[in-house]
């Protein structure tokens, strides 16, 4: 079967061809321009979405080697995200598969992040840990079978991106941060101050990070810290830092395989390219652990995983005919419950 699918939920417009589970292509435009404004500015990522998204769709044909009439299926992502942007690629989804009469499936972006390593490793087995760390999210999934998940934990405040990138911010070292403080990390000394993490009351797998970054904001201040400072402090901070919030998220996870018994995690978004958070999860292999994280290209926003998702999604649905020609009904919404996840 072949899905186009497309992904316009923040500031990637992203569409990709598959063929069944298989990537034909997978041709992603970030607006890199953001970075001048230190921050995703969604109205302008909107407008981007629209210039870009036709020409994208051909160009994703054209790699696949396929054209407009080899289509099967059409998915896009339908939330969460940035509402305008949402509706860029969700109405050109829409109206693809109206034209030319295709089934359509609205994608939850979360799960397909969740399932994106199953472009990686096929089929990846379940039950799993799911570890969902991006620029705008971060929880813990019980991954059970295929679309019967349970979410054990997730943020209160910032999500583990926004955390690096916050940071980085701070440090004036430029959006997005992560792959930075990264990079300066390796060069630091990860014991030169704690910084701590706010403790959730109730939830044992549910994380905080706006703490951490407010007290590196004090801790800056206290230094007197600038931009013409020593080198070696910048990169300092950035490994106790950057230790703070993988520490959080390795060991709640892991309690998680601990207490669900079981020894497969799956680890996916922006901050799984983490090269700390990767170390930690690699060296439970040791015990018997299964550990999968998506190839760059997939780990961030990218309409591969999309595809992937709405496929398996239609694929799963025993009420086939309900995505055919009503796809454009409202009540084709209202099933999924996307939002809510
Ligand atoms: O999955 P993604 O594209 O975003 C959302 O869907 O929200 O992930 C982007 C996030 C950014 O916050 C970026 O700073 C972070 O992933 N990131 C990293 C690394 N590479 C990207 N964070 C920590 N270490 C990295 N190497
Ligand atoms: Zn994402």
């Amino acid at each position: 079967m072949i899905t186009l699918g497309i992904e316009t939920s923040c500031d990637e417009t992203s569409v990709a061809v598959l063929d069944g589970t298989g990537v034909l292509s997978n041709v992603i435009y970030s607006q890199l321009f953001h970075s001048e404004y230190g921050g995703v500015v969604p109205e302008v990522a909107s407008r981007e979405h629209l210039k870009k998204i036709v020409s994208l769709t051909e160009l994703a044909l054209k790699k696949a080697g396929k054209t407009k009439k080899d289509i099967e299926l059409v998915a896009a992502t339908a939330g969460p995200g940035l509402i305008g942007a949402l509706l860029t690629g969700l109405n050109f989804g829409k109206s693809v598969s109206a034209s030319i009469r295709l089934p359509f499936v609205p994608v939850n972006h979360i799960a397909a992040h969740l399932y994106s390593n199953i472009l990686e490793k096929q089929p990846l087995e379940f039950p799993f840990i799911g570890l969902i760390v991006s620029g705008g999210h971060t929880l813990i999934v019980m991954v059970r079978e295929m679309f019967d998940h349970e979410i054990l934990g997730s943020t209160a405040d910032d999500a583990a991106g926004e955390a690096f990138d916050k940071a980085a911010k701070l440090l004036g070292l430029g959006y997005p941060g992560g792959q930075l403080i990264d990079k300066y990390a390796k060069e630091g000394n990860e014991d030169y101050h704690k910084f701590p993490l706010s403790k959730i009351k109730d939830g044992k797998y549910d994380f905080s990070f706006s703490g951490i970054k407010t007290s590196l904001r004090y801790f800056l201040e206290k230094i007197n810290f600038d931009n013409n400072m020593e080198q070696q402090l910048v990169y300092d901070i950035c490994a106790s830092y950057q230790r703070a919030i993988i520490e959080s998220l390795f060991l709640k996870t892991f309690n998680a395989a601990k207490d669900f018994n079981v020894k497969r995690i799956s680890i996916s978004g922006g901050v799984s390219a983490n090269s700390l958070l990767r170390k930690k999860f690699d060296d439970l292999k040791a015990v018997g652990f299964e550990i999968y994280y998506p190839r760059a290209e997939y780990s961030t926003d990218n309409a591969a995983m999309v595809a992937l998702t709405g496929y398996l999604e239609y694929k799963h649905s025993e009420n086939k005919q309900y995505y055919l020609s009503d796809s454009l009904k409202e009540n084709a919404f209202a099933r999924l419950d996307y939002e809510n996840f």
